[in-house]
């Protein structure tokens, strides 16, 4: 087919190389003229493991441009522009202005939602444009965002049947389930799915400072113990310092205003990210461990500043928040990631994790990144480790704390 995508964000970028991939003829359109350079140049603006390749190898399929113009032919186009938060609610000026943009210069495309949206954000668009709307919402995670395209555990998709149709074709090739359904239904899906796990998240963190609290306990065990339990399941039970990124956190918020627009309000989802919110002030206090002074004029060493790991993305960065808050309290803060450039004010960056641990009197790992599971006990020496993503062997350090962990030896 030929298509077209809106947004080159994680999303827009791996959908557009991944359908190009696919056999598509595919055009992905941004505004932002140094990231469309940067994509038809060999250095895509974003980190996600494999999508330069991918965009390499389809690159007689696959372009990139500025103009609208470049949709004229296509026959269904991806929005997959930014919802941000506004006042706590959703901001949806980007899809509606997308699909105004796409109007005048092909009103008889299917345009397909990819975007998180709130539900009745579809019907609004096929009011303001009279085109025909389907919501493919997406389930990928920044990270391993092609794999997931590639083979999601379902495709959702909403809309009138025959539109319904053509979005199935597009996924036929991931042999996932369909669930095919109205465009409010879909939309729904998006959010539940993002709280629920948010909700996972929170729920193990709750528990990580009750183990705190009792000697001989550890979160990471009680997590394994409950996940084993198929109807549990294991994963989104890591205990840590919250979800950050550029989903969990706006999407919550965007449900709670969108319910309670509605008369409805979502308690579980409110306590889960009254759970978040207040993850930086728990790891300070693992860090402190009772002695707010105990900071004041000590070099600790970050490990990791991404919001997750295999990412360049520090949107909604609990590492970064950590970050601030250690500042506060008087700490001088060294940092190292192995992807992230980004400069922090205040903080002092090295280029290897040996050299930031060697410069540093504690070291604290702020994000889930492989290479520090590997973290070498001789290299930390008699330094104290805070693990507040608990991938870690508490054994291997003589003086470890992490959250979740009730230390064994009290
Ligand atoms: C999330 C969802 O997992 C995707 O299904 C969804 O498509 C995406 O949002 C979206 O709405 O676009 P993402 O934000 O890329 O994907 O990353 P996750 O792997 O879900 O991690 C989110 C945050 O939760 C990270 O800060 C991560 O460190 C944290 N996390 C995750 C935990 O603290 N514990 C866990 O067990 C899992």
């Amino acid at each position: 087919m030929r298509i077209g995508v809106i947004g080159l964000g994680y999303i827009g970028s791996v959908t557009a190389a991944v359908l190009a991939n696919h056999g598509n003829d595919v055009v992905g359109i941004d505004t932002v003229k140094p990231k469309v350079d940067a994509f038809n140049s060999a250095n895509p603006p974003i980190y996600e493991p494999g999508l330069s390749d991918l965009i390499e190898r389809n690159r007689d399929s696959l372009r990139f441009s500025t103009s609208y113009e470049d949709l004229k032919d296509v026959e269904v186009v991806f929005i997959a522009v930014p919802t941000p938060n506004r006042d706590g609610g959703i901001d949806l000026s980007y899809v509606m202005s997308a699909a105004s943009s796409l109007k005048q210069v092909n009103p008889d495309c299917l345009i397909i939602i990819k975007s998180t949206v709130v539900p009745g954000t579809a019907r609004k668009v096929i009011e303001s444009t009279g085109m025909t709307v389907a919501s493919n919402p997406e389930f990928t995670r920044e990270g391993s965002a092609i794999a997931d395209t590639e083979s999601p555990d379902r495709v959702v998709i909403g809309g009138p049947e025959s539109a319904s149709r053509i979005v199935e074709g597009i996924w036929i090739f991931t042999g996932a389930p369909m669930v095919v359904t109205t465009n409010e239904n879909a939309e729904l899906i998006k959010y539940a799915s993002n709280s629920f796990l948010a909700t996972k998240i929170s729920f193990i963190n709750e528990f990580a400072n009750l183990c705190e609290k009792i000697p001989g306990a550890d979160v990471e065990t009680v997590a394994r113990g409950m996940g084993l339990d198929q109807r549990i399941g294991e994963r989104f039970l890591k205990a840590g310092i919250g979800y950050g990124g550029s989903c969990f956190p706006k999407d919550t918020l965007a449900i709670l205003s969108f319910a309670r627009s509605m008369g409805q309000d979502l308690r579980i989802v409110d306590s889960a990210i009254t759970v978040n919110d207040g993850r930086i002030d728990h790891a300070v206090d693992v860090i402190i461990d009772g002695n707010p002074e105990s900071l004041r004029g000590r070099r600790i060493a970050i490990l990791g500043v991404a919001f997750k790991d295999n990412t360049d993305d520090v949107r909604e960065s609990q590492p970064l928040k950590l970050i601030n808050s250690l500042l506060g309290h008087g700490a001088m803060i060294n940092v190292y990631d192995p992807i992230v450039r980004t400069i922090i004010e205040g903080t002092t960056r090295f280029s290897t994790v040996e050299e930031c641990i060697r410069k540093s009197e504690i070291v604290v790992i702020a994000t889930e990144w492989p290479e520090f599971r590997k973290l070498d006990p001789g290299l930390v020496g008699d330094r104290l480790v805070v693990d507040v993503r608990r991938i870690l062997d508490p054994s291997d350090f003589p003086l470890f704390r992490a959250v979740g962990y009730g230390n064994a030896s009290d």
